[in-house]
């Protein structure tokens, strides 16, 4: 437990000390054995350079670029690039946001506020888009259409043009989709929401600033972005596939008039008028500069180069799936993520089981549960740094795949099972995620083995799954205890 405000301040190297403590009981950030959440180039020098250009401008805030214009050259210079990256012309225009999820939300939010005449805004989406489309519409009140993707795990576009109705405002798709990895024909579905006048979004959240890389590199992908007619905006996160810390994002429109109803703008108060092109109104220079900073040091040729390793290290992993009984490659390994389901023989492991064993052998991994007519998969995002572990880590999956057969499927004791089997959403109460956390081992924090936990939220209907997980985070998130 630690004191956040302590009775007298405390020594800064003991701060740093506390810090790094912490810090090593996190999943480890770099060495490519984390498959999910972070993103590093294994380059030498360049987290260094990140943080010293963070720490330039973290006193910076971009409320108001006339008081601060290196921000505002900052991030002019990164809509610049990403535009130039991504089919824009000089039409183009942009903003930096925070994270892929507040471009999403400011997309949607654009499309919402160019019809101030409908009364219902409708979103229509494929099912595999990322969830930040449904939290932006929970947020901004539209309502969601989601039409089911085809058995290729792509948007149907016939399934797509018959969603769009007279109050859909944005139609969207994604070049890749996170859980899979695969991109969607953004070609047509831009034709077909164009022909209906309805602006269309490319989520590129993910896989925006390899795509390109992978494309000249030779993959076989479709045109995906504002060069395609009808793509109305894209949106692209610098800290995934351009290796920059976290909190930087970028939100594209074809044009000026697109993008206008993103923005918010207040005088109705006696303090100062308000214009915020993003959610956030006060906030850091930090991750904008080190983004900056990891963008020219890196540069063009670094970037297909990195593109080049991300490219080969998905084709072993892809490899060794296939080469390993028990598992199979659930989607095409098109571009830079693996996901892997169950094999369908009678010696199919029990992926949650797998996902364990190889959290034990160093490999962390991220389990996604069944959904629809999909089976539950592990999904591995593939970065640049993987490309140095892929003999280890093939290796390694056939041995944790033939210690999870050997395990078989997880178990879960049977009052537990039982009494989940008859839970509703409303059921769960702080007392109810007390008992399952302690039932289930997790009240000490240890959540190296979550084969049982996943097998369990695996079963739960989506509803109960949220209700559940919602309970056990705010478990999680409790005030600490003063302490000395
Ligand atoms: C395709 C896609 N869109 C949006 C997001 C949301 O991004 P963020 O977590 O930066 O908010 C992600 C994150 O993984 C993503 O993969």
């Amino acid at each position: 437990m630690i004191e956040a405000l302590p009775a007298k301040g405390i020594p800064g190297e003991q701060v740093l000390a506390e810090l790094r403590e912490l810090r090593a009981a996190d999943l480890p950030t770099h060495g490519g054995r984390l498959f999910a959440y972070v993103y590093d180039p294994d380059l030498d020098g360049l987290d260094e350079l990140a943080r010293a250009a963070h720490a330039i401008s973290a006193a910076v805030n971009g409320l108001d670029p006339t008081a601060f214009p290196s921000l505002l050259a900052m991030e002019n210079a990164l809509v610049g690039a990403a535009a130039r990256l991504l089919g824009g012309d000089h039409h183009t225009v942009g903003s930096v946001t925070g994270g892929g999820t507040e471009s999403l939300i400011l997309a949607v939010k654009a499309a919402r506020d160019a019809h101030p005449d409908i009364a219902t805004p409708r979103l229509v989406v494929p099912s595999t888009a990322h969830a930040a489309f449904a939290k932006a519409a929970h947020y901004l009140r539209v309502a969601l259409d989601v039409v089911p993707v085809g058995a290729d795990l792509r948007a149907d576009p016939a399934a797509t043009a018959a969603a769009i109705g007279p109050d859909t405002v944005l139609v969207a798709a994604s070049a890749p989709s996170y859980a899979h990895g695969v991109v969607d024909p953004i070609p047509q579905l831009a034709a077909i929401a164009a022909e209906r006048g309805v602006r269309f979004h490319v989520d590129a959240c993910f896989g925006g600033w390899v795509l390109p890389y992978l494309r000249r590199l030779g993959a076989a992908l479709p045109d995906f972005d504002l060069s395609v007619a009808g793509v109305t905006s894209i949106s692209v996160d610098l800290h995934k596939y351009a290796y920059a810390p976290k909190g930087v994002s970028i939100l594209l429109h074809r044009d000026e008039a697109l993008r206008l109803p993103q923005y918010f703008a207040y005088a109705g108060w006696p303090g100062y008028t308000m214009i915020n092109p993003v959610i956030s109104s006060t906030r850091s220079g930090g991750p904008i500069a080190a983004a900056l900073a990891t963008l020219r040091s890196i540069g063009d040729a670094g970037y297909l180069d990195l593109a080049a390793r991300t490219r080969e290290a998905v084709s072993v992993l892809a490899e060794a799936v296939t080469a390993t009984p028990g598992v199979r490659l659930f989607a095409p390994p098109e571009t830079s993520v693996v996901c892997l389901a169950s094999g369908d023989d009678p010696d199919g492991v029990d992926l949650f089981v797998l996902a364990d064993e190889l959290a034990a052998r160093g490999w962390h991994t991220q389990p996604q549960m069944a959904f629809g007519e999909m089976p539950a998969t592990i999904h591995l995002t593939v970065t640049a740094a993987v490309a140095s572990t892929t003999g280890q880590f093939a290796a390694d999956l056939a041995d944790a795949a033939a210690q999870a057969r050997a395990r078989g499927p997880a178990e879960l004791p049977a009052p537990l099972l039982t009494a989940a089997a008859a839970l509703t959403p409303e059921m769960v109460t702080p007392e109810l995620i007390g008992g399952l956390a302690e039932g289930l081992g997790l009240a000490g924090g240890d959540f190296s083995r979550m084969a049982a936990v996943n097998s369990l939220l695996n079963a739960a209907p989506p509803a109960l799954r949220e209700a559940l997980l919602t309970g056990f985070l705010s478990l999680l998130q409790r005030p600490a205890a003063a302490t000395e």
